[in-house]
């Protein structure tokens, strides 16, 4: 009795550390702690030993070799920018390049001149010189989906939405209007990306192609429910239920991906007799959603012919 009621106990302990392993969309800690003042130091060494001739001895973006960039090395100082940046897409950037988050190459790589610990020194130096300035935890962590597709153009979320804070409706404007969210078209880009990038960026340069053979840019859909079903987006963004309910938090995704259907965590749940919530985009995941909000004074409806025409 008393070994049964610890294996069960145990079963219980690992279901319940998979369902926060798995954590929904929260991947990862909270920020970090505030830095130490040694690091602090030891970042700002480093920093003008190696960055400051691009970045300038400020971090404005405006060191002797700035001139010669068509992307101008970035202001590290912008804090509307900089801070929204997780501290794992900086030190990617500083050690693997541009390239690693979809930037221009000519954002050198610093791999074999500085080690991770001491890119997080310079991070640590970089979070210093934010205007306004950094709160600790204002940039949570990035959140990686497996099995994201890989897309014809390294497009950044994290980019776009998180850092610049662009406005999802800006480029997914049918969501307010009609059944479908829509993707943005090569028209849409070329509005902001005729200019930025355009001479040093090949991933941007992949869009200037796209436009001058007039082709749509054949993205990879990632959530998608069957035919026989319909999923009208004005409705759920009218009555309020933000992207990120049912999307994740898409502004932190380098590259979007979906999170559906069964998991080994609820599998478990189920072993021991739990009802985990139902897997995103699943028909118990619509209805579980249009229960809740009924209780809550909403007419989300329940026949089956509203989604099955
Ligand atoms: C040879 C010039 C050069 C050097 C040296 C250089 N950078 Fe850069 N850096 C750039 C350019 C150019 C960009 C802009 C790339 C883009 O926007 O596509 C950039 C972009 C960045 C970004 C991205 C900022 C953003 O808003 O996304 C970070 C972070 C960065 N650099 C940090 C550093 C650090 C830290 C060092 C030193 C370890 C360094 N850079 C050294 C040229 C340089
Ligand atoms: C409202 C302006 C705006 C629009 C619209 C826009 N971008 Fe960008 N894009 C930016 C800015 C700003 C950057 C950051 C540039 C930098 O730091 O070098 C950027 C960076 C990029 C980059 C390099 C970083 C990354 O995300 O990997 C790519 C590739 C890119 N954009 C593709 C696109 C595509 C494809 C579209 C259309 C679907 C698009 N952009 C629409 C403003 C825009
Ligand atoms: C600058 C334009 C731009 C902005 C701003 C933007 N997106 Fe996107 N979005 C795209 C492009 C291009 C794709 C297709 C490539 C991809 O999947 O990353 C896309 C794909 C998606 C997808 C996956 C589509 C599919 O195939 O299932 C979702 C979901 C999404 N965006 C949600 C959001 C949300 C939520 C926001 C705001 C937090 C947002 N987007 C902001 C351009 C944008
Ligand atoms: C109630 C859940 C829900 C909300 C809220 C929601 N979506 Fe979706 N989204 C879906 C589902 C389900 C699909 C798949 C639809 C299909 O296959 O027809 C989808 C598909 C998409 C796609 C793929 C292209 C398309 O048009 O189908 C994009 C892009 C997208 N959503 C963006 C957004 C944005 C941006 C918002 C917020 C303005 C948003 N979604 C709000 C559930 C949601
Ligand atoms: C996060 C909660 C949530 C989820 C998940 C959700 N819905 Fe809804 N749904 C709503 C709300 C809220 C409404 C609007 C109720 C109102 O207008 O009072 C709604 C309305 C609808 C409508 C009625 C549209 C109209 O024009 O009246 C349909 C159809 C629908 N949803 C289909 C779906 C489908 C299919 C799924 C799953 C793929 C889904 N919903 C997932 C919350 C949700
Ligand atoms: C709020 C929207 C919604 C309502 C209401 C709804 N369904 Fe569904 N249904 C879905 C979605 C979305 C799927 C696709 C699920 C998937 O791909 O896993 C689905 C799938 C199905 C399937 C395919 C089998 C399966 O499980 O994948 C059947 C059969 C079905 N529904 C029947 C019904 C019947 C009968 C009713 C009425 C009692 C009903 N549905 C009400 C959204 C709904």
């Amino acid at each position: 009795m008393g070994r049964w009621t610890l294996a069960l106990g145990g079963l219980l302990l690992l279901a319940v550390t998979a369902l926060a392993a798995s954590g929904r969309w929260s991947a990862g800690a909270a920020g970090p702690d505030a830095p130490r003042p040694a690091d602090v130091a030891e970042g700002r060494a480093l920093y003008l030993r190696q960055c400051a001739v691009c970045h300038g001895e400020s971090g404005r973006g405006d060191g002797p070799s700035a001139a010669g960039f068509a992307t101008r090395p970035a202001d590290l100082t912008d804090g509307r920018i900089m801070n929204p940046l997780p501290e794992a897409f900086l030190v990617n950037v500083i050690l693997n390049g541009g390239p690693a988050e979809g930037l221009a190459p000519t954002m050198p790589p610093f791999r074999g001149h500085l080690n991770e610990t001491q890119a997080r020194q310079v991070v640590a130096y970089l979070r210093t010189l934010a205007q306004p300035p950094f709160q600790p935890g204002e940039a949570l962590p990035v959140v990686e989906i497996p099995g994201a597709p890989q897309q014809p153009i390294f497009f950044s979320h994290l980019i776009h939405a998180g850092s610049y804070g662009i406005p999802c409706l800006y480029c997914h404007a049918d969501a307010r209007r009609g059944p479908a969210a829509g993707l943005p078209s090569v028209e849409r880009c070329m509005g902001c990306h005729r200019v930025i990038g355009a001479q040093d960026n090949p991933e941007i340069r992949k869009i200037h192609e796209y436009w001058n053979r007039r082709q749509p840019i054949p993205w990879v859909r990632v959530f998608s429910v069957p035919e026989f079903t319909y999923f009208p987006h004005k409705a759920h963004v009218r009555a309020g239920v933000a992207c990120q309910t049912c999307h994740g938090p898409v502004e932190r995704m380098r590259v979007v991906g979906a999170r559906t259907g069964r998991t080994l965590a609820s599998d478990l749940l189920h072993l021991v007799g739990l009802e985990p919530p139902a897997p995103p985009l699943t028909m118990g995941w619509c209805v579980n959603c249009h229960r809740e909000q009924n209780q809550r004074g909403a007419r989300a409806p329940l026949d089956c012919l509203a989604c099955h025409h």
